[in-house]
């Protein structure tokens, strides 16, 4: 199959650009080939325009998307439909089953009616972002078909790329898989002045594995423990992906929407990583590492500069490999085998001035002398029993949650995610509802050691984080304050197979 290219003269993808360079017979388009229509839609607003709140509708809904050469694929998807607010509330992606990019400022207010026009229930989960309970897409909130759902909340997280997904009680995996998700890209002051790229060289890039059928049906084929686990590598929603690059500077929002594959991603020349944000938007200065870990739900931002490179020039995302102990009988390739992910080309020449800045923004660092229960970690230990993965030796249960789940608002505690019992070793990513965390410390046991070799030097723990990955054999220690608001959130694995065969608990922030 060819490869679809993506012109850079457009903040969002042109679905021309793809078919032509997919050869499906669209005939010759110019690269850059924009509608006016479209480049419209984009404009970014003016601060007091965020100042506004945003109001829009998202529908959940069965659609289909050309994806493979030949039938198109039957997918769910999300669109919207901005009521008010900026216009780059909603940003449409052409030629991808995903959701629209929607965007927001820090301190703006978002009024979002959900309506569900799948053939069974859902909900929607802004993942990453602070909100009350009423508005997180709890799964008790989940609405049937032909119903709607209003959200109403106020952006308490400071600038960076979260997500929006489906959230129903065993249904998550299967609606994302569908194609039900999207980025909810925030900006703050802080972040605009930073000095990173923007528009065209701010690249969202959502990887996600799929199966097809031979009529380039996806196929939902769970197998085991191991979660769903895809051999095609899809970018944006779309096989292939190759961007068109300048000789510029890239700021790349990476995002794993995989259901349960891990990525281990470097450069195909070998270069080093340079990460300037993390779930939680940008850190405090850019780091070096040799490759990234990023687990299902986490994020991680990259510098890619490409001003020493020709036109003509290539350049591979891959995902190299790695060692991860797992169930068998896990589909093929296992998590951990190599990929290639996509194709950066070179194909104009233009003047860059950025350089990467050596700051970037404040992180106010949690002091574990702070915290409420400094040298007694409230622990969350992962385990195998009766054959289902379980937290505390606990499945999800719908309403109640036991009252070593119960926290305060306005406390500081140290949790701590343990994935060293014997039986079952694989990699958990866990994840919280409500505020984000700080990495606090890692440690792993002897008989995971080896393994963590192959992945320890690509954490990227500097940061704001909502999703971690926890190797087999590993302890990880977090600082998390709960400060905004209280009730009931859930923290569960992101391995939505995992999340939807009940290993998710409630907790409750008490007033
Ligand atoms: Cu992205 Cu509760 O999940
Ligand atoms: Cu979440
Ligand atoms: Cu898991």
């Amino acid at each position: 199959m060819g490869k679809r290219r993506v012109s850079p003269q457009s903040d969002v993808w042109s679905r021309r650009a793809f078919l032509r360079a997919a050869g499906l017979g669209v005939g010759a388009v110019a690269v850059g080939g924009l509608p006016r229509a479209l480049r419209s839609q984009i404009l970014p607003g003016t601060i007091a325009q965020y100042a506004r709140p945003a109001r829009l509708t998202l529908t959940a809904a069965p659609s289909t998307e050309q994806i493979l050469p030949g039938g198109a694929t039957n997918v769910w998807r999300f669109t919207a439909q901005r009521l008010a607010g900026p216009y780059d509330t909603v940003t449409p992606i052409p030629g991808s089953y995903l959701g629209p990019i929607l965007r927001g400022w820090k301190g703006q207010r978002f009024q979002i009616r959900f309506q569900n026009n799948l053939s069974e229930e859902s909900v929607v989960h802004w993942h990453g972002l602070d909100v009350p309970p009423s508005s997180d897409g709890h799964p008790r909130n989940a609405i049937g078909p032909g119903s709607f759902y209003n959200y109403d909340f106020t952006i308490v997280n400071r600038a960076g790329t979260y997500l929006y997904h489906p959230h129903p009680d065993m249904l998550t995996g299967e609606q994302v898989f569908r194609g039900l998700a999207g980025l909810f890209i925030v900006h703050d002051a802080e972040e605009r002045a930073a000095g990173l790229p923007k528009g065209a060289c701010d690249v969202p890039i959502v990887i996600q594995d799929r199966r097809f059928d031979v009529g380039n049906q996806f196929l939902y084929n769970v197998g085991g423990m191991a979660g769903f686990l895809g051999d095609q590598i899809l970018v944006n929603g779309v096989p292939n992906y190759e961007l068109e690059c300048y000789t510029r500077a890239y700021r790349l929002r990476i995002a794993n929407v995989s259901n349960s594959r891990v990525y281990k991603l470097g450069w195909g020349d070998g270069s080093p990583m340079i990460v300037v944000g993390s779930d939680g938007g940008l850190l405090e200065s850019p780091v070096e590492k040799p490759y990234l870990m990023l687990a299902p739900g986490e994020r991680v931002e990259v510098w890619l500069d490409l001003r020493n490179k020709k036109v003509g020039d290539e350049l591979l995302l891959k995902s190299l490999q790695f060692s991860a102990q797992g169930p068998s009988g896990g589909q093929l390739p296992v998590n951990g085998a190599p990929l290639d992910i996509m194709n950066f080309k070179v194909v104009y020449q233009q003047q860059e001035t950025l350089v990467l800045p050596p700051y970037l923004s404040q992180i106010d660092r949690y002091d574990v002398n702070q915290a409420v229960n400094r040298d007694n970690p409230r622990v969350f230990q992962i385990s195998v029993v009766d054959g289902m993965f379980r937290l505390n030796g606990r499945l999800f249960e719908m309403k109640s949650w036991e009252p070593d789940e119960e926290v305060r608002l306005g406390d500081l505690e140290v949790w701590e995610f343990r994935n060293d019992s014997s039986g079952m070793r694989m990699i958990h990513p866990m994840h919280t509802h409500g505020p984000p965390f700080q990495v606090l410390e890692r440690t792993i046991d002897s008989m995971g050691a080896a393994n963590y070799e192959t992945v320890r030097y690509g954490y990227v723990d500097e940061g704001w984080k909502d999703t971690i990955m926890v190797m087999p054999g590993e302890r990880v220690k977090v600082l998390i304050k709960f400060t905004h608001f209280s009730g009931l959130y859930v923290y569960h694995c992101h391995n939505l197979e995992h999340e939807d065969m009940g290993m998710m608990r409630n907790y409750y922030i008490n007033p």
